[in-house]
């Protein structure tokens, strides 16, 4: 079975060729990242107007790269949420004319799921269950996978999500969008016990997670300075910041593994990326016989290769939509 996967759900434009569950043919991702760093964030309609520009040239690489034509696909899935309505909408469009013509099956797939997925291209042996800790610019959350049709969320964030965090604290820095790779960068040359951050909901049994005050903290420090003339290290701010956000976000997944009883750990979305995130969790399933895996840098941010894949588990079980298929902004990850 080859499936061809669509993501534009921000500012990524992509689109991969996947051989059955886990031989990837090709992974084009087309990043708008240069064109939104000039306004410190991601504008929405800019995004979607460059997605209209990149699919098709990106289409046509990835048909290439794998060395296939658009007749030896068998289905099309693309992610219809979460994310900004009118960069879905591009994905979602060319996801129906090209089921429609090809006269193949359409799979909707859940950007968020997606992320999880990416660990499977990476980690050919990776089965379920697992406990997966999904942490990107959008959600942040805590997913017992029983199978992989079969998920229950755990627990997420109230308020901001982890890579959110991460990107305002860069801007009150100075530092360009986005601003996680920034952060882990400047974290390198800082002291990450220099300044004593906010941990919420550290004590509650929820598996619940808040930056929202963390960030408030931060802005607070940083007027504090302003006011009373002292010079700031920048380096100390990002490395004390990141420390806490890691902190949090290891604390709640040992919470959550030992609730579980889950053995193995499976980390996704952006801020996977981290490369201190990363090595602490690492170490902690080291020390607890824990398994740890987390995808190659290239899937755990926005890419096609991942909604590819969770497409393909989905046609498994007959999961498939009709062309009547719409974008959902702030679809959320449900128990299934
Ligand atoms: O999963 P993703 O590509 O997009 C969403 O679905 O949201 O995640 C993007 C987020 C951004 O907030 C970005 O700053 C963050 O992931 N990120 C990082 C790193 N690389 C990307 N955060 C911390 N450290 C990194 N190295
Ligand atoms: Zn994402």
């Amino acid at each position: 079975m080859i499936t061809l996967g669509i993501e534009s759900s921000c500012d990524e434009t992509s689109v991969a060729i996947l051989k059955d569950g886990r031989t990837l043919l090709s992974n084009v991702i087309s990043t708008q990242i240069p064109i939104h760093q000039k306004f410190g964030g991601v504008v929405p309609e800019i995004a979607s107007r460059k997605h209209v520009v990149n699919i098709m040239p990106v289409l046509d690489e990835a048909l290439k790269k794998a060395n296939l034509t658009l007749n030896d696909i068998g289905q099309i899935a693309v992610a219809y949420g979460p994310g900004l309505v009118g960069a879905l909408l591009v994905g979602v469009s060319a996801a129906k004319v090209l089921s429609f013509t090809l006269s193949v099956p359409l799979i909707a797939v859940n950007h968020l799921e997606g992320h999880i997925f990416a660990n499977f291209l990476s980690h050919k042996e990776l089965e379920p269950p697992f406990l997966a800790l999904v942490v990107s610019g959008g959600h942040t959350a805590l997913i017992e996978m029983k199978d992989y049709n079969r998920f229950s969320l755990l627990g997420q964030t109230r308020d901001d999500a982890a890579g959110e965090a991460f990107d305002k604290v860069a801007r009150l820095l100075g530092l360009p969008y986005p601003g996680g790779p920034q952060i882990d960068r400047l974290a390198k040359e800082g002291n990450p016990n220099a300044i004593d951050f906010p941990h919420a909901l550290m004590k509650a049994k929820e598996l619940e997670f808040s930056f929202s005050g963390l960030k408030s903290a931060v802005i607070n420090y940083l007027h504090n300075a302003e006011q009373k003339g002292q010079s700031i290290n920048k380096a100390d701010v990002a490395a004390s910041f990141q420390k806490t956000v890691i902190d949090i976000l290891l604390h709640k997944t040992k919470q959550a593994a030992t609730q579980t009883g889950l053995k193995k750990i499976v980390l996704a979305g952006g801020v996977a990326a981290n490369s201190r995130l990363e090595e602490e969790l690492r170490q902690f399933c080291a020390q607890n016989n824990l398994a740890f895996y987390f995808p190659d840098r290239i899937l755990c941010t926005d890419n096609a290769a991942m909604i590819a894949c969770r497409g393909y588990y989905q046609s498994l079980k007959g999961d498939f939509a009709d062309l009547s298929l719409n974008a959902v902004p702030y679809l959320s990850l449900q128990d299934k």
